[in-house]
């Protein structure tokens, strides 16, 4: 079988190699997809074991999304605007770059979620490399505007700065605010923060909500909880990132094998699974 796994630090409780076993059960493909706890120096060596091993390809996780954008010889069009990659393939010697968070993330909130972005009002709120993964395919799902808000309002900036020619070219509005100054009612509220981590509590204010609109948080368990119930409390449809850590995988397996899995069923049995 085709070898393939997930580097990060730490990666013991990732689903990665449990939703890729489902797909290729699924799809009838024969692989075997492993973790690897890479250490915090070591992400160079480990990838050139893996390749020098016959390994096919990998997922990259915290913290080594950015390192592996640096050391690519190809990189797809939205591994380099997002600066990260989560998704590797090696072909011959060469290591292709991709990433697949943004694509994912889309695909759950249009295809699972049933909420179709074109001509919506998106408010990102992070700026760090979770928000910027997955910037440019929201942009590409055309919703009228975006505004990205962050604590730090100087990594928003950027962030606007390096998309501003595909917002342009997408006829979407991009522009960024400070944490406490965002005016409005956004119908799509993206949480991209590790402030749950943090003990940080909610980073934005309740007007910032649409009754009936959706509130994502990136992450999922215990980390999405307060987000979730927060958002839930004052009207909004509350959504974790479960669907988009199914769908980035999703997208992964179709880079690595040219197969499409069938991610919502594979959703559904993880939600089960989890429950
Ligand atoms: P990641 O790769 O998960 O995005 P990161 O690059 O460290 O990690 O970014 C974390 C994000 O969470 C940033 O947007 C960060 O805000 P800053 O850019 O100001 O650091 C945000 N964040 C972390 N803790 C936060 C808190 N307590 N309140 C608000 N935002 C927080």
């Amino acid at each position: 079988a085709d070898q393939y796994c997930v580097m990060g630090n730490p990666v013991a409780h990732s689903k990665s190699p449990w939703i890729h076993a489902r797909f290729a059960a699924l799809t009838g493909q024969h692989i075997e997809y492993g973790r690897r706890l890479i250490p915090m120096d070591g992400f160079v060596a480990a990838l050139q074991a893996f390749q020098a091993e016959g390994g096919k390809g990998c997922n990259i996780t915290v913290p080594f999304k950015f390192e592996a954008a640096t050391m690519l010889s190809r990189r797809s069009a939205r591994a380099a605007l997002a600066g990260a990659c989560n998704t590797l393939r090696f072909d011959g010697g060469f290591v292709v770059g991709d990433n697949t968070d943004g694509v994912g993330l889309v695909a759950d909130i249009q295809r699972n979620a049933g909420v179709a972005l074109a001509g919506t009002d998106v408010l990102l709120v992070g700026a760090g490399g979770a928000a910027a993964g997955v910037l440019g395919p929201i942009i590409d799902a055309r919703p009228r505007q975006v505004t990205i808000v962050n604590r730090t309002p100087e990594k928003a900036r950027k962030l606007v700065v390096s998309h501003t020619a595909l917002a342009e070219a997408s006829g979407v509005a991009l522009s960024c605010a400070g944490l406490e100054d965002v005016g409005g009612a956004f119908d799509v509220v993206v949480n991209a923060t590790a402030s749950s981590l943090n003990g940080g509590g909610i980073p934005v204010a309740a007007t910032v909500l649409k009754p009936g609109g959706l509130a994502y948080d990136m992450m999922y368990g215990p980390a999405a909880r307060d987000f979730l119930a927060w958002a839930g409390a004052h009207g909004a449809v509350a959504r974790d990132g479960l669907g988009m850590l199914v769908e980035q995988a999703a997208e992964a397996f179709h880079v690595f094998r040219g197969v499409r899995p069938p991610s919502a069923q594979v959703l559904a049995e993880l939600r089960a699974e989890m429950a």
